[in-house]
């Protein structure tokens, strides 16, 4: 194998330090000469143990998929890799891709997505390595390869043909094995032996009204196998199955603006009584009722209220986590049944320590994001199951009706979130250095009949293994009853993007069903007064409600 190995002279690029979510860049930026190769091989350099190792390689199936899969493969070849397993057609959802590294016992994985972003040679790309375990690659690791990525001089592949990726079975690849896998088994079996199959099974087939839509991204072929021939839904529940490199010319984001079809048939029309969709690559979900929405922070409360009707969690749960900005409503489930509660910065990593340790078995964040200690990502599928598990288990009751009595036990955490996308860096950290210089004086002072209780810069120390993480957002904390959250967004690939979290408790019952945003507008208010978002941005309203 040594002769057709070949060391290629490089130069480095500075802007390979990876963001919230892995390398998150433009297409055309993946495209450059040496560019991957360069991330690849720091990623080699760096992290030990590769020599006669396995790895897990797949991706959302977005333009550049396979381009870079078989980069990934000619150099991990010539890396010393013993064995790479790769999804069929170079296609793994991210949870997938987090099962197989720990089914399969692999060294870690790479992960070639850029979420939700657009897709197409004016898209987005992105790669992420994955540990043993399948989490991300902690902070300390990815700050290690992005200094070797800052004096990188050489890389190494092997000269050789592409891989077939089209059909499983596997190919060689100097001394390294390829085996092409169908992931979606896998994955299904791990889905039933941890949800009670039999009773979705038997709802779905009574005259509830089912609908998954998978935007045309990763998890088509995933739901087509669990929902249709697993639970024996109908074929057409399963809309825009299958991926497409460009995913449609859509932007596969599951919340009420990109998914807006689906939500007006479950919405307005009450046409359904359950529908769910994903994201590019699979990890992110949104839910919807007969005739409601619920939101990820309600979300991830009811699932994790109700965790003993999912067989596996029958004696309780440990724990559970969210994000900082994620609504507090997961604390009122936790104070009242007695599990730990976890606080931790944006980023699915800082859920992965709390979820080895055993401490957690349930997390989500506000984004749509929810999972479980099943794999070491959130996973948008998991979390639709979760929800046909429940609503199995409590047949007869409406997902509203769940959701109602669901807060009339733990009060209502009214939520929004306001993206201000395409930023210039410099307006945005004017913002957050505006709220940032008021953080001391502002406890005890009262705007819109709130007292604010505390205000700070979320810092976190991981209970595990003690490392540390600053400058995670700006809290504007008015006790139980409200909050504002602002901090910069770390997966954009132009600009900068500002989010602001505004989150409202409301117990009375009268107070359950009011629109969020009549709920939310003077806090709104109180958040722009504070932020001075309009006089810095020149803004007069966010990009993006979610
Ligand atoms: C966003 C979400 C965050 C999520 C990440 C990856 O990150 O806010 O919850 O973990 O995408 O899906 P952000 O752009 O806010 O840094
Ligand atoms: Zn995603």
């Amino acid at each position: 194998m040594s002769a057709a190995v070949r060391t290629i002279t490089t130069t480095p690029f500075d802007d390979q330090r990876v963001g919230t979510a892995g390398l998150r860049k433009k297409v055309r930026v993946f495209q450059q000469t040496h560019y991957l190769e360069n991330f690849v091989q720091a990623v080699f350099d760096t992290h030990p143990g590769f020599e006669g190792s396995t790895l897990v390689v797949g991706g959302d199936g977005r333009y550049h998929n396979d381009t870079a899969i078989q980069t990934i493969l000619a150099m991990a070849a010539a890396n010393g890799v013993a064995k790479i397993i790769v999804g069929k057609g170079g296609i793994l959802s991210t949870p997938a891709a987090s099962h197989l590294i720990r089914k399969y016992d692999a060294h870690g994985g790479f992960i070639l997505s850029a979420s939700h972003n657009p897709a197409g040679p004016d898209g987005d790309f992105g790669i992420k390595f994955s540990i043993h375990g399948g989490g991300q690659a902690s902070s300390a690791l990815t700050d290690a390869i992005y200094a070797r990525s800052q004096e990188i001089d050489r890389y190494r592949l092997l000269d050789a043909a592409p891989v077939p990726l089209d059909d499983v079975g596997a190919a060689t690849l100097g001394d390294m094995t390829v085996d092409v896998i169908d992931s979606t088994e896998d994955y299904a079996d791990l889905m039933e032996s941890l949800f009670d199959f039999d009773a979705i099974r038997a709802l779905l087939a009574s005259d509830f009204r089912f609908a998954f839509d998978a935007m045309h991204a990763v998890t088509g072929p995933y739901a087509t196998r669990l929902f249709v021939e697993r639970l024996g839904a109908s074929p057409d529940s399963v809309r825009n199955a299958e991926p497409l490199p460009d995913f449609g010319g859509g932007h596969p984001d599951p919340n009420l603006v990109y998914a807006a079809d689906l939500a007006d048939e479950a919405i307005n029309q009450q046409a359904l009584d359950f529908a769910a969709a994903s994201d590019g690559d699979g990890d992110r979900n949104m839910i919807l009722g007969r005739g409601v929405f619920v939101s990820p922070g309600d979300s991830l409360a009811v699932i994790a209220a109700n965790a003993s009707t999912i067989p596996v969690y029958a004696d309780g749960i440990p724990g559970a986590a969210r994000s900082m900005p994620t609504s507090r409503a997961l604390d009122a489930v936790a104070a009242q049944q007695g599990f730990d509660a976890y606080e931790t910065p944006t980023g699915w990593k800082f859920f992965c320590n709390l979820l080895d340790a055993g401490r957690i078995a349930i997390c989500g964040e506000e984004s749509f994001g929810t999972g479980s200690d099943h794999v070491r990502e959130k996973d948008g599928l998991w979390a639709v199951l979760a929800w046909l598990n429940l609503l199995a288990a409590r047949r007869g009751e409406s997902l509203a009706e769940i959701l109602l009595a669901h807060w009339k036990t733990y009060g209502r955490h009214y939520y929004e979130r306001h993206d201000y996308e395409d930023l210039s860096a410099e307006q945005a950290d004017a913002v957050m250095q505006s709220l940032r210089a008021q953080l001391a004086e502002l406890p005890g002072r009262t705007l819109n009949d709130l007292t604010i209780t505390a205000a700070d810069e979320f810092g976190y120390t991981d209970p595990i293994d003690g490392s540390s993480a600053d400058g995670q957002g700006l809290r504007v904390i008015f006790g139980d009853a409200a909050r504002i959250v602002l901090r910069k967004s770390g997966t954009g690939t132009s600009g900068a993007t500002l989010r602001l979290y505004l989150e409202e408790l409301r117990s009375d019952e009268w107070e359950l069903r009011l629109p969020t945003h009549e709920v939310l507008g003077p806090l709104s208010a109180v958040a722009d007064s504070l932020c001075q978002l309009r006089e810095q941005t020149g803004r007069d309203k966010p990009s993006l409600v979610t």
